[in-house]
């Protein structure tokens, strides 16, 4: 499929494979592996420790003597947020080599791991180191001969669960602020693509982390995951991923020890698009919004809301750019779209296509599949979608959009609303009153506004309604670590 591709997969080197434990790697206790696939190719890249109960027992039990007992909880927040520059500056040393074994297993294209995925990762670790010596608690003047404070402690063991889409940037989302707070964490990468995270494990390692305060167990969901949602020792758990799995942790938290629970899932997110916008720039964000990624965002733009009266430009345009959008070799200089993650995801984007096509969207652009080999799915435009469709209503997680007509802003604010997520929104406009309009009626925890996409580590992210609980990143993001504890002296 490629020409001139930036570095052979073969070249490519494999980090570690197994399970880091109390600073130790080692094989899973049941001795099972699994194998982890290149999506391009569909050839096994590596055989991983397969962790399940028995291997979060040891991590849980590493991780709470790490924070009981110290190291951890006896080193000052100086020394912990040094830690964490180093961490990032380690990162950014190898970003090339991580970059490389993140597209290998991911299948997304090393352009974009290169520009994308790693600087924000070590600007993630980076932003929480600085944090780490300025988490303090207040004074406050109540009744009585007292003198009251809060202290913001770390709330302890922190179970981190996370998915395949952005393996090492969701890590630093987790790490990052557990670790500024002064948590131990038990952390397990997705099945798909535990690679990165592992190399990143043994950075870790090099940068000083103390044995325990970071335990890293790859594995399935309903077994390793399970096992550290249940755990009476987690202390919380932060899980990233499917709406269907977000339920099935909180019920793990209620059912045991009540532990903290933030969860960022699935999105339907409304993109509007006003006649009166730059049309370019809004069938640019737009394109950009939804085929970013292979399409595997959970703030992907799936439901493009086009004022009617510029309807039919917008779907020409966008239409255009489909049809050109580069599939194929992740690791080729021209390439702009990989592979979806593995079979389930490219069944399930296919199924998505033929229920869109059945319920009668209109198919402009791509439908199918890209070659014999490899998950690739051709971008994927459909037009007159109606509100009711499959393909507006469930998340697709994948390279095919749904243009939508509408009509007057009251309108589209009600339907940009009727869905049981409420992650991100965009709006395109001129009109500053209609961008407001946007940015204060739309349900979900971010809306851009002329912009699509747009993350900082200091921006705090996460879901209205079923799209989530909590927010990350940001100094929101870092007190979903820690526990308010109130002293009161009698003077
Ligand atoms: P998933 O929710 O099953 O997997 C995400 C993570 O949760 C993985 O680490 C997985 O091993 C773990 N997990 C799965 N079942 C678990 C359980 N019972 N207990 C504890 N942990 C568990 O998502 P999956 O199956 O990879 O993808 C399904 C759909 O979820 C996608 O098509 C997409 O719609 C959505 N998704 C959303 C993401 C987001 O960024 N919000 C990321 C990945 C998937
Ligand atoms: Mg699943």
């Amino acid at each position: 499929m490629s020409t001139a591709t930036l570095t052979p997969p073969s070249k490519v080197k494999i980090g570690p494979t197994k399970l880091l434990i109390n600073g130790e790697w080692q094989a899973a206790a049941s001795g099972k592996t699994f194998a982890t696939i290149n999506p391009a190719t569909e050839e096994v890249i590596a055989q991983v420790a397969e962790g399940d109960a028995a291997d979060v027992e040891l991590a849980v039990q590493a991780a709470r003597r790490a924070f009981d007992e110290g190291p951890w909880s006896k080193m000052s927040a100086t020394e912990r947020g040094k830690l964490l520059f180093k961490l990032a500056d380690l990162i950014e040393a190898n970003r090339k080599e991580l970059a490389e074994l993140e597209t290998l297993d991911n299948g997304k294209p090393l352009g974009e791991s290169i520009k994308a995925d790693l600087p924000l990762t070590v600007m993630c670790y980076r932003y929480f180191a600085g944090w780490a010596d300025k988490i303090h608690g207040k004074t406050i003047p109540i009744n009585g001969p007292y003198f009251c404070y809060t202290r913001h402690e770390p709330v302890g063991v922190a179970g981190q669960i996370i998915p395949w889409n952005f393996p090492l940037l969701m890590q630093a989302w987790k790490l990052g602020p557990a670790l500024a707070a002064g948590c131990t964490v038990v952390l397990k990468p997705a099945e798909q693509t535990p690679l990165s995270a592992l190399r990143v494990g043994e950075l870790l390692m090099e940068a000083g982390f103390p044995p325990g305060v970071v335990n890293i167990v790859p594995g399935y969901g309903p077994t390793a995951g399970a096992a550290i949602a249940r755990h009476m020792d987690v202390d919380k758990v932060a899980f990233t991923g499917s709406t269907e799995v977000g339920h099935i942790i909180m019920k793990h938290a209620a059912e045991t020890n009540l532990k903290r629970v933030t969860l960022e899932l699935g999105g339907k997110s409304p993109n509007v698009v006003f006649a009166d916008t730059d049309l370019d720039a809004a069938v640019e964000g737009a394109y950009f919004g939804l085929f970013f990624n292979q399409g595997q965002c959970c703030v992907a733009g799936s439901r493009v809301f086009v004022e009617e009266k510029i309807h039919d430009q917008f779907v020409e345009k966008m239409v255009g750019k489909a049809k050109a959008r580069k599939v194929g070799d992740p690791f080729a200089r021209e390439t702009m779209q990989g592979p979806q993650v593995d079979r389930d995801q490219f069944d399930k984007v296919m199924g998505y296509i033929e229920a869109g096509k059945k319920e009668g969207a209109k198919l402009l652009a791509g439908g199918g599949r890209v070659g014999q080999k490899g998950y690739f799915v051709e971008p994927t435009v459909f037009d007159d979608v109606k509100d009711e469709m499959k393909i507006a209503r469930e998340e697709i997680f994948g390279p095919v959009m749904s243009i939508i007509r509408f009509k007057d802003l009251d309108e589209v604010v009600q339907r940009a609303n009727r869905t049981m997520y409420g992650l991100a929104a965009a709006v395109w406009t001129k009109d500053i009153t209609k961008a407001h309009a946007i940015a204060n009626r739309v349900r979900a925890g971010t809306v851009w506004v002329n912009c699509y996409d747009v993350f900082d580590a200091a921006a705090p992210f996460g879901g209205f309604k079923q799209s989530g609980l909590g927010r990350e990143l940001g100094e929101y993001g870092l007190q979903a670590y820690t526990e308010v504890k109130t002293v009161v002296v009698k003077l």
